[in-house]
């Protein structure tokens, strides 16, 4: 059992509460959203809200291992994100060269093996060595993969998948009945997690409540946990909460009799 202790915002009573080992979420998906907010909050530039966002990943990232999560992936930039201003943009391509710069030795100190999803041929070169660079320094890590979806878009990544299988179609290698849920895994940028490759919970920070084209597919029987804290200001604590409610829920897959949240 993990125990932490939950403040109430209201009455500011403590309250202890237990986390069921045996049921930690083996995959997390979360959209960091809110770091614009709060760093208007704070009448801070926006970047400044990205950096302190990429600390929080930081201790996420070591606080999920700690917990026994198998797969963390982050909505660290959308193909929808190019929209931005130009100086934003830049910023935020220049995250994960600062990240991977500073912290690659202790992800490799927590065994945590970096994965990057999305369309990465088009992000500029210097990010694109820094992720290459992570994911063949931490290879050999055997714990946590540490998924960062990078210029990834849920309905981008289907269109691809689907491509591919009517290419395949067309060369006489498939056919169109064999076309089912699997097929369709094969094709999709989360193929290499294999059994973990659908988040059992996914959390939004920062109160919003859509999914903004992440994981489309993949969600389809995940628990939806919604946090009201900006990313910046999400923690351990935030995340062991999030685990908590995760754990009162009943996943039934579209049956009728409550199964356990284990798969
Ligand atoms: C959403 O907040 C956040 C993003 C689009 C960027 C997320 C990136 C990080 C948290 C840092 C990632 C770190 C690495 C290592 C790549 P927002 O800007 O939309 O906030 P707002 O809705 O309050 O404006």
């Amino acid at each position: 059992m993990f125990s932490f202790s939950k403040k109430d915002q209201v009455t500011g009573e403590v309250a202890e509460r237990q986390l069921d080992e045996q049921n930690i979420p083996a995959h997390i998906a979360i959209i960091m959203d809110g770091n614009g907010r709060w760093a208007q909050q704070r009448h801070l530039p926006r970047i400044a809200g990205h950096k302190q966002g990429m600390n929080t990943v930081k201790t996420v990232a070591k606080a999920a291992s700690h917990l026994g999560v198998k797969v963390l992936t982050l909505y660290a930039f959308s193909t929808e994100n190019w929209k931005r201003p130009t100086a934003e943009v830049n910023y935020l391509m220049k995250l994960p060269v600062d990240f991977f710069g500073t912290f690659v030795p202790d992800l490799i100190k927590n065994n945590i093996r970096v994965k990057v999803m999305g369309y990465t041929d088009q992000l500029p070169a210097a990010t694109q060595k820094a992720v290459r660079d992570a994911i063949a320094d931490t290879a050999d890590c055997t714990g946590m993969v540490l998924n960062f979806a990078l210029n990834y878009g849920g309905r981008a990544e289907i269109v691809t998948a689907v491509q591919k299988l009517a290419q395949q179609v067309q060369a006489g290698t498939l056919t169109p009945d064999e076309i089912d849920d699997a097929a369709i895994d094969q094709q999709l940028m989360t193929q290499d997690l294999g059994e973990l490759r659908d988040p059992d919970l996914l959390i939004r920070t920062s109160g919003e409540e859509r999914l903004s084209n992440f994981m489309l597919w993949q969600v389809a029987y995940s628990e939806f946990v919604f946090t009201q804290q900006h990313w910046p200001d999400f923690d351990q604590t935030a995340l062991e909460e999030a685990i908590y409610e995760y754990q009162q829920r009943h996943r039934r897959y579209g049956g009728l009799a409550p199964e356990p949240t284990t798969k």
